[in-house]
C-alpha cells in the first residue's frame, strides 16, 4: 500500500444481524478493484480501519480468513458514532478499508502443537478467522488437537452460529459452546467460560492457548489457564486499545514502549506481564 492512510474502496455485499439485540452485525465487504483484493494480504489476528466518509475510521479485527477468497468479514458492535453510522449502511453501499494492520497470531510458531481457543462475547472475531484458517485442508495437518471454548450470555448473543454448528459435526475440532444460564431455547452446555474450560481440561503439554474476551472473562480465565499448566509464553491474547492512525505514528495506542497498533494487537501473556497495566 503506497499511501498508508488511503483506504481501499469496498462495497457492502451482505449485512448479517448476528445477535438478538441487533447490536452486532457482520459486514461482508468486496473490493471494488480486484488488484486491491490481491494487495490486501492478511493473516488471522490482524485488524483494519473501517473508513466511513463524513464519520471517520474505527479499528476492527478481521473476522474472515485468508482462505475465504473474494471478500472480507468484519463484525461490529454498535457503541458510538462510527459504528452506529456503519450499522445504518445498507447492502450495495460503498465505504473504505485501510489495512491490513498490526501483527497476527503466530501461526507458524504454533505448528506441531495442540491449540486451545478460548473466547467470550464478540471478542471471538479474529478467532473465527484463525479456526477457519486452521481447518482449511491446506493447513489442518500442521496443528494437533484443536479445542474451542466459546461462551455468551444467552443463545441469541452467540455469533457465527452456522460456523460453530458445522464445526460441531467435524471430528478434527472439539467445540464447547456455552451460555451463562439455563435458557428455554438451549440444550447445550451451560456455565461460564472459565468453568467450562476447566471441565474440558484440554492438555497443556505442547499446547498453546489463544484467549480473547471481555475483561471480566479474561480475569477469571487466566487462573484456570495457569492451573491447566500453560506457561505465560504459551498464552496469547489480543488487545483493543483506543487507536487513531493504526500504523505506529500518532502515539494514541501505546502501552509503555509498545504501540498496540503496530507491535500488537497480539501479545503473549509473558509480554503483557512486562507492560504497565494501562491496557
Ligand atoms: C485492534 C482492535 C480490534 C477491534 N476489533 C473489534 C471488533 O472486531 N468488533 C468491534 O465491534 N469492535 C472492535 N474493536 C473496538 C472498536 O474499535 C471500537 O468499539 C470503535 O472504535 C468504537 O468507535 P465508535 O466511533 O463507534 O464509538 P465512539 O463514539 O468512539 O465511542 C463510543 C463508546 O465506545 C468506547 N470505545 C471507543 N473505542 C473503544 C475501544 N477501542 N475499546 C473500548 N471501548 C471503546 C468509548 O469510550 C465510548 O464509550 C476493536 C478495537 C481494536 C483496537
Ligand atoms: S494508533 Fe497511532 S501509534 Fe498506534
Amino acid at each position: 500500500m503506497s499511501n498508508p492512510y488511503k483506504p481501499y474502496p469496498v462495497r457492502i455485499d451482505k449485512v448479517i444481524v448476528e445477535t438478538e439485540d441487533k447490536n452486532l452485525r457482520s459486514f461482508r465487504l468486496v473490493f471494488l478493484n480486484p488488484e486491491d483484493d490481491k494487495a490486501f494480504d492478511y493473516t488471522p489476528g490482524q485488524f483494519a480501519e473501517l473508513s466511513l466518509a463524513g464519520y471517520g475510521e474505527i479499528p476492527i479485527g478481521i473476522a474472515s480468513s485468508p482462505t475465504e477468497k473474494g471478500h472480507l468479514l468484519f463484525t461490529v458492535n454498535k457503541v458510538g458514532a462510527v459504528s452506529s453510522a456503519l450499522h445504518n449502511m445498507k447492502e450495495g453501499d460503498i465505504m473504505g478499508v485501510r489495512g491490513p494492520l498490526g501483527n497476527s497470531y503466530p501461526l507458524k510458531d504454533m505448528e506441531g502443537r495442540d491449540i486451545v481457543i478460548v473466547a467470550g462475547g464478540f471478542a471471538v472475531t479474529t478467532l473465527r478467522s484463525t479456526i477457519t484458517w486452521m481447518l482449511d485442508p491446506a493447513n489442518r495437518d500442521k496443528y494437533g488437537k484443536i479445542t474451542f471454548v466459546y461462551g455468551a450470555r444467552t443463545p441469541g448473543m452467540l455469533l457465527y452460529k452456522d460456523e460453530w454448528r458445522a464445526w460441531q459435526k467435524r471430528d478434527d475440532i472439539d467445540p464447547y459452546i456455552t451460555i451463562d444460564r439455563e435458557h428455554p431455547d438451549w440444550d447445550g452446555l451451560v456455565g461460564l467460560v472459565p468453568a467450562v474450560l476447566e471441565e474440558a481440561n484440554p492438555g497443556s503439554e505442547n499446547a498453546v492457548a489463544l484467549v480473547c474476551g471481555p475483561p471480566i472473562m479474561i480475569k477469571f480465565t487466566q487462573p484456570v489457564v495457569e492451573k491447566l499448566g500453560f506457561a505465560d509464553e504459551d498464552v496469547i491474547m489480543s488487545l483493543e486499545n483506543r487507536m487513531k492512525c493504526g500504523i505506529g505514528i500518532c502515539g494514541r495506542c501505546n502501552v509503555g514502549p509498545e504501540y498496540v497498533c503496530k507491535d500488537g494487537p497480539v501479545f503473549t501473556k509473558a509480554q503483557l506481564n512486562e507492560l504497565p497495566r494501562e491496557y
